[in-house]
């Protein structure tokens, strides 16, 4: 797919403050790519200026093809739709869709009637005449929505768009939003520092840290294979316990973890030999007693922690790590099954699943 977006070296810096540093992304036309992080590392700010709110402080930002660094909002083919919506009060639904369209000098009648084909698309063509005030938040984040893309534009922008949202229906919406951009089919920026709305929704993800990228991928390959300890934790939950790794062969990495040996099969193996092994706590399991040794860590159970739809058991390893194991409750599964407090445990995991990560200094 061509590249709709391209930044090369963007940085933005506030006095001493920095927002971004030295980010460099091409975006697919037609993508669903979604800014991670936390609060404060520079997701806002990236995508301000790829909307024209914001000048970078060095770099540069082309769309199609075309420099448009120093241009403002308007004169990009990008819309933002921001997190408080920002909808008239005074104005009906109608009239704040067809704002921007009067704004760019399009006649009333085509203005009403692009709005109209706007909310359709939303779900709301019976809401047209009716008041911001009179919706409730999932309708009126599908106003803000409609007036958003009733410009047109080759690019959406999303900045926290479900947050103002409760629990329930932020989950609906996130995959009434990925609907929405498959029928577009526009290309949608979003900023979340909710990983799970992340997941689900995008095409991409660009976990960010401190102004700068983490790292990016589709939600499978960051999942699965995180480059570092602040992704692995950043998106879904990993035990980490200090290694050291005794032999390397091919495609496997020989460790001693709390005086245990282990395997692990991961692409990226450290250069030191003291290093940290990142396991996530559903990808490892109780080892029945009866069954053969396997790649497993001896621990004592300490805790039971209830979950729903799940059971996460705190073991504590020999050097005193607490680590994670997460067994799915399936139906007719009672707790009683799970190992007990105090009782001594086998941690089972594929070599496959155990990360590699740098030793801590
Ligand atoms: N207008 C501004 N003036 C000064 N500092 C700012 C401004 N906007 C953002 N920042 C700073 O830049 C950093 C990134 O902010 P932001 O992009 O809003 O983060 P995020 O959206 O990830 O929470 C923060 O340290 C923030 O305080
Ligand atoms: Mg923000």
């Amino acid at each position: 797919m061509p590249a709709i977006i391209e930044l090369s070296s963007i940085s933005k810096h506030y006095g001493s403050v920095i927002g971004v540093e030295h980010v460099d992304l091409s975006v697919a036309d037609g993508e669903f790519l979604t800014l991670l992080g936390p609060s404060g590392c520079g997701k806002s700010t990236l995508l301000r200026m790829i909307g024209g709110f914001e000048v970078p402080s060095t770099g540069t930002i082309l769309l199609s093809g075309l420099d448009v660094t120093h241009l403002p909002p308007q004169k990009r083919d990008v819309n933002m739709m921001f997190q408080d919506y920002a909808l008239f009060p005074h104005m009906t639904v109608g009239q704040n869709i067809a704002y921007g369209l009067k704004m760019k000098g399009i006649g009333k009648a085509e203005a009403r009637r692009k709005a109209e084909a706007a909310l359709e698309l939303v779900g709301l063509a019976d809401k047209i005449d009716q008041q911001p005030h009179q919706m409730s938040g999932g309708q009126k984040q599908r106003v803000a929505l409609a007036r958003a893309i009733v410009r047109e534009p080759k690019v959406l922008l999303l900045d926290e768009p479900l947050s103002a949202l409760d629990a329930k229906l932020r989950e609906q919406m996130q995959v009434e939003l990925k609907h929405m951009h498959d029928r577009l089919g526009i290309t949608f920026i979003m900023v979340t520092h909710d990983q799970t709305e992340a997941l689900v929704m995008s095409d991409r993800v660009i976990v960010m840290e401190s102004g700068r990228i983490a790292q990016g991928g589709t939600p499978e390959e960051l999942y699965e294979r995180p480059l570092t300890p602040y992704v692995a934790n950043f998106i879904g939950t990993t035990n980490f316990v200090p290694a050291r790794i005794t032999a390397r062969d091919a495609d496997e990495t020989h460790l001693d973890v709390a005086g245990q040996p282990l395997i692990a099969r991961f692409d990226r193996v450290p250069e030191g030999d003291h290093v940290r092994i990142g396991v996530r706590p559903e990808k490892a399991r109780f080892l029945n007693g009866s069954v053969s040794p396997g790649n497993a860590l001896t621990g004592k159970v300490s805790e039971h922690i209830y979950h729903g739809t799940s059971l996460r058991t705190a073991v504590t390893l020999r050097d005193g790590t607490e680590f994670y194991v997460d067994a799915m409750l399936p139906f007719g599964m009672a707790r009683a099954e799970t190992p007990e407090i105090g009782s001594e445990v086998r941690i089972g995991m594929e070599p496959e699943n155990v990360f590699l990560f740098e030793g801590e200094d």
